[in-house]
């Protein structure tokens, strides 16, 4: 059971090299064979929602703070990155606690949307995220840490919002004015 943690947000760059290790474990435990002992896929985020039972980390979401174009409109964006709890910890609600308290700390940032994108919905739409259908999405592609062309794609199956102060999400073509988390 998961009932004695705490939720901490911390930037990237004041995470230590025990942290920095912990994530790297349960990234890989979480996503196999994807990570090759990165605490990243893609790019570092820019800060980190951690889980901490004690000094173990049983869960966390990398959140990258962006501005992006849809639909013609600059929005904010807190993008959720890499969302993943300890198999230990599962089922108890830590990654539902992880992404309303990056919402919390969106609607006190002047932060507009939650956008994330996930393949499987069930745990996304029950915390209030909708899927953007068509979502014809602009980015650059980021392969074994290089970047390789400018693509652009139908996300429909996979990209998820969630306003954070009730605005409806702009419709019409989004361009993530950066790499894809
Ligand atoms: C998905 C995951 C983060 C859920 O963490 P959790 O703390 O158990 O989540 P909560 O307890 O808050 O919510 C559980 C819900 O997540 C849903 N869920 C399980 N696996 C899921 C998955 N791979 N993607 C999305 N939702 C999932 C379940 O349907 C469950 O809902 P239910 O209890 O109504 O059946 C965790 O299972 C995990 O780390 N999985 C491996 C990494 C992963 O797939 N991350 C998602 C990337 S999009």
């Amino acid at each position: 059971m998961a009932n004695n943690y705490i939720v901490k947000f911390t930037p990237e760059y004041e995470i230590d090299a025990p942290t920095t290790a912990q994530i790297a474990a349960l990234l890989d435990e979480s996503f196999p064979d994807t990570f090759d002992g990165r605490t990243y896929f893609k790019q570092l985020p820019h800060f980190r929602s951690l889980a901490f039972e004690g000094e173990t980390v049983i869960g966390q979401a990398g959140v990258d703070h962006r501005v992006i174009r849809a639909g013609g409109k600059i929005i904010r964006i807190f993008g959720v990155i890499d969302l993943c709890v300890t198999p230990a910890h599962r089922g108890v609600g830590v990654a539902g606690d992880l992404l309303k308290q990056v919402e919390s700390l969106a609607l006190a940032s002047n932060v507009d949307f939650l956008v994330l994108m996930g393949d499987v919905d069930t745990l996304y739409i029950a915390n209030g995220f909708r899927r953007i259908d068509p979502a014809m999405t602009k980015w650059l592609a980021v392969e074994d840490v290089e970047s390789v062309a400018v693509i652009e794609r139908d996300l429909s199956d996979c990209f998820l919002v969630k306003p954070v102060r009730g605005e409806s999400w702009p419709i019409g073509q989004i361009d993530m004015l950066g790499y894809l988390f």
